[in-house]
């Protein structure tokens, strides 16, 4: 939950073979496994995942599971151009670097290429759920969204449309950009037809799309029950011109509402510079937040609100936003998250604000998986392990061989400290800031999705 880690120690969690699906979590077990025997004397059943830290500790390892991370806002296509962003701000960060980069997979092959390096890369990397942007292609969004079925990620896959202020090379009309949309959203949902994999109507941000397109887009999404995902407040410049060519409207976030695009199963990326207003709309709405910090420090877009946000009890998960954000690690935007929250602390006089809007270790791995989870409106099937939902999971070694996290013997966590007060379970939380601060993706041992294992280091 936001603030709290809910740590149980030596543990047995069952998953149903054939569903995937959490049958049962049995904490502080004398023998995890005698427990799970317990459940299915021959483990026909279910696969059972044991961590006794006990034996953890006799192996020389501190190893946990962790809910698998959930990127709620990526642009697959744009995975080539990580790191490479100069001193660009959004609009001539678009204009020189993604633009071209993304009209370039028009090309099935490169766009192959990228996807499946994409999809590697974010497994890799702890990420069992992402709301992917591709481009304005069809049949290499089509692509994108047969490697992840194959590849086994859950995944949200969105055609980008755009048909005004966009360069001649990179641009649709409006006649091409309704009939892909439509073809792409009924060859996922009626060809492709994966429990993993589902369309997301992607209206790129409200610049570049006409109100003709985002009407019948909104129209899209209502008829086939579909998420909705575009940018939001990210960079004082495009507020400014978005205010120009929708003068009709009160705000940015007006634009999205005015047209039909602005509901429960909405995701907004960035969100810097939201007015009261618009805060007001989007919790009417019950739409969600994707933070991206890594691009918004990146681009110099500016400190995004969140506690404020999550304090009126907005829906916000995390976004590595690449390429505007150089990695798609949600470990190491968890980790720039917190310390974008003590810059923003940093810009108050008011020491009880400078408080209040820190992010803490608990509350960025509440956003990297449950805060997520709720903003797609998935929060009933992952980002918790609890009965009944899928087992998204990673597990964690930080004793993995030639990482940089820094543990020295007495910071061990064994069974008779774990059990015997509660300074221990302050133990626990120690070795996980550790893996927020100085993990990476080496400490990730296997990765499961819906129960199955998708990643193995
Ligand atoms: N606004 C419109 N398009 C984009 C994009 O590709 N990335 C980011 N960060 N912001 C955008
Ligand atoms: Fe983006």
């Amino acid at each position: 939950a936001l603030g709290e880690l809910r740590i149980r120690l030596n543990c047995a969690v069952g998953v149903c073979n054939a569903t995937g699906v959490i049958l049962f979590v049995e904490e502080n077990c004398d023998d995890p496994l005698m427990t799970a025997l317990a459940y299915d004397p021959y483990l026909k059943n279910f696969e059972v995942h044991v961590i006794s830290n006990k034996a953890s500790e006799d192996a020389g390892s501190a190893s946990f599971y962790f809910p698998g991370f959930v990127d709620t806002h990526i642009h697959a296509s744009q995975y080539p151009n990580c790191g490479i962003f100069g001193d660009s701000t959004l609009l001539d960060w678009l204009e020189t670097y993604t633009f071209p980069l993304e009209s370039s997979l028009s090309d099935e092959n490169a766009a192959a290429l990228t996807y499946n390096a994409v999809i590697s890369q974010t497994l890799k990397h702890g990420t069992t759920c992402a709301a992917y942007y591709t481009t304005i292609h069809t049949n290499s969004s089509k692509i994108m969204a047969d490697l992840c079925k194959l590849k086994g990620q859950r995944a949200f896959v969105g055609k980008v449309c755009m048909d005004q202020h966009s360069p001649s090379y990179y641009q649709e009309t409006i006649q091409e950009c309704k009939e892909s949309s439509l073809e792409l959203v009924k060859y996922i949902l009626d060809e492709l037809n994966s429990p993993l994999v589902r369309p997301i109507i992607t209206p790129r941000f409200a610049i570049t799309c006409s109100s003709e397109m985002m009407t019948f887009l909104a129209d899209v999404a209502e008829q086939f029950d579909v998420p909705i995902q575009t940018h939001l407040n990210e960079n004082t410049s495009e507020i400014e011109f978005v205010k120009e060519l929708f003068k009709d409207c009160e705000s940015y976030t007006d634009v999205y509402r005015k047209h039909g695009l602005l509901n429960e199963k909405t995701v907004l990326a960035h969100c810097v510079h939201l007015e009261e207003t618009e805060i007001k709309l989007i919790k009417e709405a019950s739409a969600g937040i994707s933070h991206c910090p890594i691009s918004n420090s990146s681009l110099t877009s500016g400190e995004c609100r969140v506690k404020e946000l999550l304090k009126t009890g907005l829906k916000v998960g995390l976004g590595s936003d690449v390429s505007g954000g150089f990695t798609v690690s949600i470990l190491e935007n968890a980790r720039q998250a917190l310390l974008v929250s003590r810059h923003l602390a940093m810009t108050m006089d008011d020491s009880t604000k400078k408080e209040e809007v820190k992010l803490s270790v608990a509350d960025v791995l509440y956003l990297a998986t449950m805060g997520g989870a709720k903003v797609l409106n998935l929060c009933g099937k992952i980002g918790t392990f609890d009965v009944g939902k899928e087992f998204d999971a990673q597990l964690i070694d930080l004793f993995a061989d030639k990482t940089n996290v820094s543990i020295f013997p007495w910071q061990r966590v064994d069974k008779e400290r774990l059990h015997s007060n509660g300074k221990d379970r302050v133990k626990m939380e120690n070795i996980v800031a550790k893996w927020l601060f100085n993990g990476d993706d080496r400490n990730i041992k296997s990765v499961w999705i819906g129960g199955k294992l998708r990643h193995q280091n």
